[in-house]
């Protein structure tokens, strides 16, 4: 199959339109929300500098490699949150050293949902179309995501959209978030081990 750009997609409750610049408002009322920053990043609300950077990084995103970037969630017309297939830099790679390499076959996704939202399955049904499609549209094959270890919410939406807990890593940050101390968790699924349990 060979991929142009960015798909729309569609799952029972969510359309998935790659993010554009007028959806800017949306995510930057996530990244400036105590609550939903409360175990992302340095675990407080984005100031509104930060948040115009992230959603201009979310919509680069998209100029990574072929079919990857970040989908600003709608259901009904409202907008429920965002759901990203990121690029993953080569191992070596060093900032600076000349045009950025990445991975061509593995993809690291994550998510956002607006807290009106929370608890009624969105985030699941966003990453497991998110895993659909790096997998069977895509043709990737491998899935990561990372999060904090207290990050609960964030690993049941992982565990239900099909990766497994394989790493627990503890990294030294300037500004560390409250609950760092407990470090962060790498989940996995390759393509077969999906194939396998869809
Ligand atoms: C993490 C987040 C996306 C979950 O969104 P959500 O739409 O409420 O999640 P869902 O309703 O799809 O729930 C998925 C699973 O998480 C569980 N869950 C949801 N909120 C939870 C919580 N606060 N604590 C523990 N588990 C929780 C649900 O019970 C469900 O588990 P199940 O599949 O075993 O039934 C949302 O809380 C959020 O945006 N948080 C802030 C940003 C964030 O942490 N992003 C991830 C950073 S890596």
């Amino acid at each position: 199959m060979t991929i142009k750009g960015q798909a729309t997609l569609r799952t029972a409750r969510l359309e998935l339109v790659p993010l554009r610049a007028e959806h800017r408002e949306f995510t930057m009322k996530l990244d400036m929300d105590p609550e939903v920053m409360k175990t992302v990043a340095f675990g407080r609300p984005f100031t509104e500098d930060e948040a115009i950077q992230v959603h201009t990084w979310l919509m680069e995103s998209a100029q990574k490699l072929p079919g990857l970037g970040c989908w600003a969630g709608f259901s009904q017309g409202d907008f429920v949150g965002w759901w990203i297939l990121a690029a993953c830099p080569a191992p070596d790679a060093s900032e600076g050293d000349g045009p950025e390499r990445l991975i061509p076959n593995k993809t690291e996704y994550g998510f956002r949902v607006s807290p009106k939202y929370w608890g009624r399955g969105f985030a699941k049904e966003g990453a497991r179309e998110m895993v659909r499609h790096a997998f069977q549209d895509l043709e990737l094959d491998e899935v990561i995501g990372e999060t904090m270890t207290v990050n609960s919410a964030s690993r049941a939406v992982m565990a239900g959209s099909g990766l497994k807990h394989v790493d627990t890593f503890f990294n030294k940050y300037d500004t560390p978030p409250a609950g760092i101390e407990e470090g962060e968790v790498r989940y996995k699924v390759t393509r077969d081990e999906w194939r396998v349990a869809a």
